[in-house]
């Protein structure tokens, strides 16, 4: 494997490679665990070059998020990249990715999607996320893109994006990997303390529960999330929100629904955790 920071010398190496069949791509922030890794696996299925970014992306975060705390392991999430045969490291500065101050780049605004849910706890992250991802896309020219359904509405992002601007890359979707008890493996975990990684499961837990009761036939949306909040509250957690969604819009369900995801976001401590379940109504 190697690590390339200068986007020429990538372009240069891509360009040898490109002969010998098609390019995967997997954009991460870092400190990679189990999921990321699966993504890596997911992309090796689907092409014999694979090229895994590791940027933190400022423009996706909040005045008053983790940025400058998001952890940074690049010996380590070096050393597991390469253990899974991966290519490419493309690991650029912030001034590659951003020459510019941020307020005067050129965005990519996804309307509708991303101001929805995460969208609306955190305004602007979604154009940070679609602007960065299109310009690593563009960057890197890969045939297939892969991300993780944890982040489910980052991927529907990524795909309107995609479909939108006519990118000819094809975005796989992965499913979430957890921990042993059910939690979302998450960068954003490390922040939890031992008290509250022992609470953090009840986050998948209420949601399995939820989407028990809508199988089995209740409808009664606004009870339901009531309840969750109730039930997360009463964990330890703060409800940041609850939604149960049209799985392609992101919209409140109705009547016609049937693919179905339930998105929430919950605080505990100092970690912001999020996760998902789809349903299938019949
Ligand atoms: P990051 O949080 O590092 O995640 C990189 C990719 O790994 C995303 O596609 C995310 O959905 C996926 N992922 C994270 N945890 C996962 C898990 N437990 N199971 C399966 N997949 C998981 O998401 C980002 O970075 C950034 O927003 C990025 C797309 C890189 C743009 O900056």
């Amino acid at each position: 494997m190697i690590t390339i920071e200068d986007t020429q010398q990538l372009r240069n190496e891509l360009l040898a490679r490109r002969e010998d069949g098609r390019v995967a791509f997997v954009p991460t922030m870092g400190n990679l665990h189990e999921g990321h890794l699966t993504l890596v696996r997911e992309a090796k299925e689907h092409a014999p070059t694979v090229v895994v970014s590791i940027f933190v992306n400022p423009m996706q975060f909040g005045a008053d998020e983790d940025l400058d705390n998001y952890p940074r392991t690049l010996a380590d999430d070096q050393l597991a990249l390469q253990a899974e045969g991966v290519d490419i490291l493309f690991f650029p500065s912030a001034e590659a990715i951003y020459p510019r101050p941020l307020e005067q780049q050129t965005r990519v605004e996804v309307p509708g999607i991303s101001n929805l849910h995460c969208g609306a706890s955190r305004p602007g992250h979604f154009v940070g996320v679609a602007t960065v991802v299109c310009k690593l896309f563009n960057m890197v020219q890969p045939d297939v893109a892969v991300f993780g359904k944890k982040d489910f509405q980052q991927l529907l992002v990524i795909r309107r994006m995609v479909e939108d601007l006519a990118m000819p890359i094809e975005i796989l979707g992965v499913d979430t990997v957890r921990e042993a008890d059910g939690l979302a493996m998450s960068s954003r975990n490390r922040y939890l303390s031992a008290e509250e990684r022992a609470m953090a499961p009840l986050l998948r837990r209420q949601l399995l529960q939820l989407a028990k009761k809508l199988r089995e036939g209740e409808r009664d949306t606004i009870r339901l999330q009531r309840d969750f909040s109730t039930n997360l509250g009463t964990g330890g957690f703060i409800t940041d929100y609850i939604e149960i969604v049209d799985a392609q819009t992101l919209l409140p369900v109705d009547e016609h629904s049937r693919q179905v995801a339930v998105l929430a976001a919950a605080q505990l401590g100092a970690a912001r955790l999020i996760d998902n379940i789809e349903v299938v109504l019949d």
